[in-house]
């Protein structure tokens, strides 16, 4: 672990990439943490020499810096009131559903903010004391806007990048927060904001301009201290190669094969994988496959519908609406259509190592991905990199930033359920001509654009941050 001020890359994030869990035995272990950005950020961090600071849920006090599989780890603490209003307020109580199309209808409370800000000075204040003169530091995701700006002001010898892993809304959501301005000054701090489309980074720049009253051009702010600031897109992607591997390796394919056994050998296997959040679209997705049972196009011998859907944010009430609706759904659909040993479908709310998931990948014809709004999406760039035989199936939301590359998945609007059966049931009918010729190109895509080449393109844009401009600005306006 690096003394204070010797880390030359600093990672801060929310969550670490391992959670704090009481294992059986009773004694306390840890978990990799759920989500698409543990994925992103654990290789880079692995072949960077760097430490990673961020939360490891729950709110255990006097917890010290520790290696964990080879990465240096800086737990951060949270007292149970910030548990309750910087992570499950305004983070996902606010920020969350503002930023994903107001899928559902975000709340503004004050002290929730009081508690971001305080929250958001303290993780600043930790990266500010491990970095190396002159280091960078790569920020990550909406948890923690503000860090940039209070991390410049403390430290601003530091190159700072900041990514933000979920979607950036369009200037007509955004300015519902009463904090617009706050929010888009602390993205100002860094050098160079990340975001997962080209729309985002429009978004950003266009409110910057009009709500902050800078300078800007294309995707260029020029600051009245002289500082520029970049704003661009880097679509974020999965160790595309590391996946394949897994897939072929014979432990995987031999569970691939359990797993079709232990399904009752249907036809064809249906495959979703989500957090059990309300953007994922799980809901819509389930009704569709069993109104084509309901319809006759298939029977519960052809296929089984298997949904892993991972237990998350469960303290915030949206989430345990939505986790009693699906287990409501699910319930009503197997009793309804199921048989002795053949449920339609196979629900499961556990967390796996990676070879289980790349086993599920494999074993799952149809892969469903049917967000109403989603920053990228890995799941299905991860089920693409496993069909190494260019075999299987995407059917995927065109409001997931992966849509945008895998253009040649059957393409879905979550909101349409008889746009979303007609899909499934061309996927489910699919030859394997037509198959192949979408799965080939889009493994090209995800191979070529893997997670080494998004850090890659995001740290080299960042050592490139220009310095100074040399420009005439006026200072910002107040509002
Ligand atoms: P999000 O970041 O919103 O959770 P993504 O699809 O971008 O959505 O990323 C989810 C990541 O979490 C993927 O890498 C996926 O493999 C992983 N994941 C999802 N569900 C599970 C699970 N049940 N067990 C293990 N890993 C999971
Ligand atoms: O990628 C989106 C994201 O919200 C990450 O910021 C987060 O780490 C992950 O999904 C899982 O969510 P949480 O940290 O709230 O469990």
């Amino acid at each position: 672990m690096p003394a204070a001020g010797t880390a030359d890359l600093v990672i801060v994030a929310n969550r670490l990439p391992v959670d704090r869990v009481t294992l059986a035995d009773g004694s306390p272990g840890w978990r990799t943490s759920p989500g698409g950005l543990v994925t992103a950020i654990e290789p880079v961090l692995r072949a960077n020499d760097g430490v990673w600071v961020g939360w490891p849920g729950g709110t255990e006090q006097d917890l010290q810096p520790f290696e964990f599989d080879g990465l240096s780890l800086v737990p951060m603490t949270m007292s149970a009131e910030e548990v309750k209003d910087f992570y499950e307020g305004f983070s996902n109580g606010t920020l969350w559903p503002l930023y994903h199309d107001v899928v559902a209808k975000p709340e503004f409370h004050r002290e929730w903010w009081d508690a971001y800000v305080g929250v958001n000075q303290r993780f600043a204040e930790k990266a500010a004391e491990l970095a190396s003169e002159g280091a960078t530091v790569w920020v990550h995701d909406y948890q923690l806007q503000l860090v940039p700006q209070i991390l410049r002001s403390l430290r601003p010898d530091l190159r700072i990048g900041f990514y933000l892993h979920i979607p950036f809304p369009p200037a007509e959501l955004f300015q519902q927060l009463p904090w617009r301005r706050q929010i888009l000054e602390g993205l100002l701090g860094a050098d160079l904001v990340g975001f997962q489309m080209n729309g985002g980074a429009q978004n950003f720049v266009r409110l910057v301009r009009q709500r902050v009253g800078h300078k800007t051009h294309r995707d260029l702010v020029y600051l009245p201290d002289g500082r520029t600031v970049k704003a661009a897109a880097f679509p974020i992607s999965i160790d595309a190669k590391g996946f394949e591997e897994l897939a072929r390796s014979e432990q995987v394919e031999k569970r691939a094969e359990t797993i079709r056994d232990a399904l009752g050998s249907p036809r064809k296997v249906f495959l979703g994988v989500d957090r059990l959040d309300y953007t994922k679209g799980i809901y819509a997705r389930l009704r569709a496959f069993s109104e084509l049972i309901i319809d006759g196009h298939f029977d519960v011998e052809d296929a089984v519908f298997v949904q892993v859907a991972t237990p998350s944010r469960e303290q915030v009430e949206q989430y345990r609406i939505l986790r009693d609706e699906i287990d409501r759904l699910v319930g009503h659909i197997n009793g309804d259509l199921g048989r002795i040993g053949r449920p339609a479908i196979s629900y499961l709310h556990s967390s796996y190592p990676r070879e289980e998931m790349a086993a599920l990948y494999r074993a799952a014809d149809i892969m469903v991905v049917t967000p109403y709004r989603d920053g990228m999406n890995l799941v299905a760039k991860e089920y693409v990199a496993t069909r190494y035989e260019d075999d299987g199936a995407l059917v995927l939301s065109e409001f997931a930033g992966a849509a945008d590359e895998l253009r040649q998945a059957w393409l879905v609007n979550p909101y349409d359920i008889n746009g979303m059966k007609t899909a499934l049931l061309e996927a489910y009918a699919a030859d394997e001509r037509e198959r192949g010729r979408r799965m080939k190109a889009m493994r090209k895509t995800v191979l070529q654009h893997d997670v080494a080449a998004w850090a890659d393109a995001f740290l080299l844009e960042l050592a490139a941050a220009r310095g100074a401009h040399g420009k005439t600005v006026r200072p910002a306006k107040r509002s």
